[in-house]
């Protein structure tokens, strides 16, 4: 096998466990090619055998599998490269002259991410080639293969320079070079995030890929895909805009302290198909295949609570392939703007032979297209609607090429479902978002209206719903076994902790890589004091994800999110990541720290390959299947980061501004759906603020929302570390005191000790202030805790190196 071992490490395996579940393997290079995107092909691929093929760019040889930070420090065994697996491939010829000259070069100026963290390269620097080179090459070769690189990672945005989102001189240089020697040239874009293909409009290329960060196995995957073992897959779910400036959230990008979402539930493609047609490149949900699909004829019918679309699919071209089968749902504006397009169902069918068809149907519930009145101009505030007037569905190949399905009536308003006002702009900080205004000509302008603000009061919505205590049992304290085995209740338990026990379950062990649990985790959970474990509470061991397991031993690498999410393929994500789940229980991680869950607001988010799409019902059904897959195996997942957490840059103080009902139809809709599909065991809360209150203390978004309008019943944690601050709606409250009023239940990585909260002001001696903390809001936590560690049953702590070292 083709190996280029990563050298971006932190931490290394040297007497590791190398072994990979070769279902594992094949899968992620299965689902790697499933995600890569052919963009465009004028017929030169796939390559026919022995195609002579000179590859050109030294990402061919140090191929980037992954971004960096937290969600790429994964020890994989080996990683796949694409010179390696075209060679291995016996498909087609490398040109080995070319092919020695890059591995000599590459191997003297090595692709080094460096130590520092956040400082990550975002690009490696190009081998130079004189013409006469490339021009000898043309000759020896048929086709020119360019591959291109971009690196990402956490803490660090791409910024519009070259090399980060736009080519380098050298890049564009060489392909100026091959472009005009080789008669047919195929560029391969390997990135985790978006970067600018305007260029595409100046060179004379035949075809080209995008291959996101795709793991370890995405140098073979590449190479099927390259070679016609099997055909590329991939859909964008992101926008590509010919120009940055055009995309939506560009004028409120990146500012250090303060981000308005003003372009409200315009993101992606639904700013550019309601407004900004001509400003694409290539639309939402695009990719070719190596074959033609005819989707005919379309039928709806419609009942009380859904709408039925069914499509007959037929493999017109002369390959065997997929297709994925898109429906986007067009709403009336009537008194509400409405976005000219959003995507209501998909589903991908199963390989076609050339002359197949096949009948694919999709559902929708009306209550999933309906649409929020954060402002009340329907008549119902904090209520989810559907206006009057006629639905059109359309469904095609993406979000362009479509036809119309059918129009389904709503005769009256009708009320989906009343809410309250949640997580709203304060009102000293308003702003102006957008809405559709109707031009001159009669065709949607954009316009802009003051954002609906808060009017309810956080502090009392919290007092009239503090939660009561439950009693402490009489008699012998009860053991946590005891609730496993089923003799004692955990009310019953949870009445018998002291609150001191309670307060240790309100935080994680001391530190990351926590002596409980396998070495390089990212913390522990649960029973993390002596005194928790002599009651029979386990400790739970959670590791970064989400595309591999962040610890010092080997793990496997997977595609990254994006990779994921473009295969519009939920089933094969299930089970890849049932697999997964499985290596989870082999390596000692009860919680995977994944998947991430954050919207592509913008191309520069330099988390993006972590992240799945602009839109959130990719979002939510490629995150749920991802929980449901590894949550199969008696493990547990964690999506993340909840919510805003779009882009990097000063994360931890930058405040997300956004509308209630941008919140509600993009943001948090994808965690929603993922929740209600999949009952994640835990969530993680993000760095950023949201409406001017950390995530961490958010009461809204946690309890408000996701506890009481979702029913999620697992236990939420902290991103690593939080930023220590006074509850505002109650002074006496501070920092983790603050965070459990808010239903924030564990502050990770750290314990009481080490958490940096301030000692008089922690869980534990807030309980004893007037005003203080209640009991019920401290076996409130417990209770999440150990809900979850029932439910779950964690084994990692088993594989500890021994007690975490007590005071
Ligand atoms: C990241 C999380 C990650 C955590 C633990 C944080 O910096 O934002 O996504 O899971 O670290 O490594």
């Amino acid at each position: 096998m083709s190996e280029t071992l990563l050298s971006q490490k932190s931490t290394t395996a040297e007497a590791g466990d190398r072994t990979v579940d070769p279902a594992l393997a094949d899968a992620s290079r299965a689902l790697a090619a499933r995600g890569t995107v052919l963009l465009t092909n004028d017929g030169t691929l796939p390559l026919a055998a022995g195609t002579r093929t000179a590859l050109f760019g030294r990402i061919q040889k140090d191929w980037i599998a992954v971004g960096y930070g937290s969600g790429g420090d994964v020890n994989p065994p080996y990683v796949t490269n694409l010179l390696d697996s075209l060679r291995e491939s016996g498909s087609v010829q490398v040109d080995e002259q070319l092919a020695a000259r890059y591995e000599a070069w590459c191997a003297e100026n090595p692709a080094d991410p460096g130590e520092i963290w956040g400082a990550w390269p975002r690009h490696y620097p190009e081998m130079p080639l004189e013409d006469a080179a490339v021009n000898e090459a043309a000759r020896r070769n048929d086709v020119a293969v360019v591959v291109i690189g971009r690196a990402a990672g956490e803490d660090r945005d791409a910024v519009l320079e070259p090399g980060s989102y736009y080519l380098t001189d050298e890049e564009r240089g060489l392909l100026a070079q091959v472009t005009e020697a080789f008669e047919r040239t195929v560029v391969v874009v390997d990135t985790g995030n978006l970067i600018d293909l305007a260029w595409l409009e100046e060179f004379s290329v035949d075809a080209l890929v995008l291959a996101w960060a795709g793991g370890m196995e995405a140098g073979n995957a590449i190479a099927d895909v390259l070679t016609g073992a099997v055909e590329p897959g991939g859909r964008l779910t992101a926008t590509i805009a010919r120009r940055y400036e055009d995309c939506p959230a560009a004028p409120n990008f990146g500012d250090a302290a303060v981000t308005n979402y003003a372009e409200d539930i315009f993101v992606g493609y639904r700013y550019f198909e309601t407004f900004a047609q001509d400003a694409v490149l290539f639309p939402f949900g695009f990719g070719l295949g190596y074959t033609e699909f005819d989707l005919s004829p379309v039928d709806l019918t419609t009942s009380e609570g859904t709408i039925q679309l069914s499509v007959r699919v037929t493999n017109t071209g002369g390959r065997p392939g997929s297709e994925v089968v898109q429906a986007y749902v067009e709403v009336p504006g009537v008194a509400l703007s409405q976005p000219a397009r959003a995507l209501a169902a998909y589903a991908r069918t199963p390989e076609l032979a050339p002359g197949e068809s096949h009948e694919l149907r999709l559902s929708v519930d009306w209550a999933d297209i309906a649409s929020y009145d954060d402002a009340g101009v329907t008549g119902h505030r904090s209520a989810f609607v559907l206006e009057p007037g006629t639905y059109r569905f359309h469904v095609g190949h993406d979000v362009r090429r479509t036809s119309e399905a059918g129009t389904a009536e709503v005769l009256e308003l009708r009320v989906v479902e009343q809410l309250e006002e949640a997580a709203a702009v304060d009102p000293e900080h308003g702003f102006d978002r957008m809405v559709v205004r109707t031009g001159a000509d009669g065709r949607p302008e954009v316009g802009y209206e003051p954002v609906p603000t808060r009017t309810e009061s956080l502090r009392e919505r919290i007092l009239s719903r503090l939660p009561g205590a439950v009693a402490a049992p009489e008699g012998e304290q009860p053991s946590f076994q005891d609730v496993l085995d089923g003799s004692v209740d955990l009310e019953t338990f949870i009445g018998s902790l002291t609150p001191r026990e309670l307060a240790d379950i309100a935080y994680g062990d001391v530190t990351m890589d926590s002596p409980l649990g396998a070495a390089g985790n990212a913390g522990a959970i649960g029973g993390v004091s002596a005194a928790l474990r002599a009651r029979g509470v386990i400790p739970a061991i959670t590791t970064d994800g989400p595309s591999g397991i962040r610890i010092a031993d080997y793990a496997s690498l997977l595609p990254c999110g994006t990779a994921l999410a473009s295969a519009w393929d939920p089933a094969a994500v299930r089970e890849l990541s049932a697999l997964h789940g499985q290596e989870m229980l082999r390596k000692g991680s009860d919680i995977l720290l994944g998947p991430g869950m954050n919207i592509h607001r913008d191309p520069l988010c330099g988390r993006n390959f972590e992240y799945f799409s602009e839109d959130p019902l990719v979002s939510g059904l490629t995150g749920a299947a991802q929980v449901a897959g590894i949550q199969s195996q008696g493990v547990a997942a964690c999506p993340k980061h909840f919510a805003c957490n779009n882009q990097e840059f000063e994360r931890i103080w930058v405040d997300a501004r956004v509308s209630e009902r941008a919140l509600r139809e993009i943001y948090l809709r994808g965690f929603r759906i993922m929740v209600r599909e999949s009952s994640p065991w835990t969530i993680m809360t993000s760095y950023n603020k949201i409406n001017g209150v950390w995530g961490h203390y958010h009461y809204d978004l946690v309890t408000t929302i996701l506890r009481g309008e979702w029913g999620f019943e697992g236990l939420v944690m902290t991103d690593w570390w939080m930023r220590m601050a006074q509850d505002p709606d109650f002074p006496a409250l501070r920092d983790s005191a603050y965070r459990v009023r808010a239903g924030v239940d564990v502050l990770m990585p750290g314990s009481i000790e080490h958490s940096g909260d301030t000692k008089e002001d922690s869980v534990y001696e807030s309980h004893r202030f007037p005003d203080g903390l209640t009991l019920g809001e401290m076996q409130r936590t417990a209770r999440h805790v150990l809900t979850y560690l029932a439910a779950v049953h964690p084994q990692g702590h088993r594989m500890g190196r021994g007690e975490r070292p007590e005071d």
